[in-house]
């Protein structure tokens, strides 16, 4: 483990919010880079439920959704020996430090989101909340309280980690050295899956439709309808590409190669002569057998009665160590009264 200026191993800092379930786009695409990173690094992966209420959640599906996430975290391989597994509110520091960050964000900062703008492009202004807006606020709180070096996040989230960076090279200007600033991390070997009804969009745990993806807790049997009813198009080859109208069997391509490893040569060559049933029905194989060890896991981990609050409840105190400090020297160098 190489170490910062500060004298410590790198950190690491992300999350993932708790609304609605987890899928195999989080999985391939992060969490099991998550998994990989944490014997290397000082790893700090958080479920950010106060960035979930920034849309309408019912209560308790979200709390529901909380528990299952962080047991989810668990079985696909983080070990709370190697990685802090907290709850975002279960640290107060997190929005106590994005207040103050928001007083020195400039509202034209916010305003080039495109997150902002996408997600609230077919709302009614009356009915956007300015947690929405100043999601990325929080955000920057998360990653900066624990002074992380390193944030990995898909290509969305850039946008945010660039904000982040700002703020805390404008805090550093005015107060002195106080934020690490914090580097976007792409692991290479990330997987990037879409939509299975809709495969030019990056597959997503708030889409409605039941074809969209394929969740971590999904029975073999609802994996399998799902994979066979997934969009593809009128050719036949099956070969990687990077066309949008080839789109749909490149996503296939694309998940099989993520849980077998295997080259894009080899498999392209596993598959010549065979039609897109063989390839989905190939793939909903391989995706029900990476899937299997997380379930079993996932079950034996909720069967312990208890031990999933207990891992949260010992993150939390790790966390908290580590974001008190930050909090502590921002609260001094704006000038608040200690108490
Ligand atoms: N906004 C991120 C997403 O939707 C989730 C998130 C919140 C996050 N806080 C974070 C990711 C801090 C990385 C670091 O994907």
């Amino acid at each position: 483990m190489t170490s910062t200026k500060q004298g410590r191993p790198p950190r690491i800092l992300s999350g993932i919010q708790p609304s609605g379930q987890l899928h195999i786009g989080n999985y391939l695409g992060a969490l099991k880079q998550w998994v990989e990173l944490q014997t290397q690094y000082d790893s700090f992966y958080c479920i950010v439920d106060l960035h979930a209420i920034t849309v309408q959640q019912d209560p308790a599906a979200l709390r529901e959704g909380t528990r299952r996430n962080a047991g989810l975290y668990l079985a696909c391989g983080l070990d709370p020996q190697h990685s802090t597994v907290f709850v975002q509110s279960h640290v107060p520091e997190h929005s106590e430090l994005a207040w103050i960050l928001g007083t020195f964000t400039p509202m034209g900062w916010l305003n080039r989101m495109t997150q902002f703008k996408d997600k609230t492009s077919k709302m009614q202004t009356e009915s956007i909340g300015s947690g929405l807006y100043n999601y990325p606020i929080l955000m920057a709180a998360d990653i900066l309280l624990y002074q992380a070096d390193l944030v990995p996040v898909g290509d969305d989230q850039r946008q945010h980690l660039e904000l982040t960076r700002d703020l805390a090279q404008r805090f550093n200007s005015i107060y002195g050295d106080t934020f690490t600033i914090p580097q976007t991390f792409t692991p290479k070997a990330g997987a990037r899956v879409m939509g299975l009804d809709n495969p030019t969009a990056k597959m997503s745990k708030s889409e409605s439709s039941d074809l969209h993806a394929i969740n971590l807790l999904d029975t073999p049997d609802r994996i399998k309808k799902k994979m066979m009813r997934a969009v593809t198009d009128s050719g036949s080859e099956i070969r990687f590409s990077d066309l949008d109208e080839r789109a749909g069997v490149n996503n296939l391509l694309t998940i099989y190669q993520a849980f077998t490893g295997e080259s894009a040569e080899v498999i392209e060559n596993h598959f010549v002569g065979k039609g897109y049933g063989d390839l989905k029905k190939a793939v909903a194989e391989v995706t029900v057998e990476g899937l299997r060890p997380i379930q079993e896991r996932y079950q034996a981990l909720t069967g312990e009665g208890g031990y999933i609050d207990e891992v949260l409840k010992r993150g939390a105190e790790r966390a908290r160590e580590v974001a008190h400090k930050t909090l502590r020297s921002v609260q001094e160098r704006v000038g608040f009264l200690l108490p």
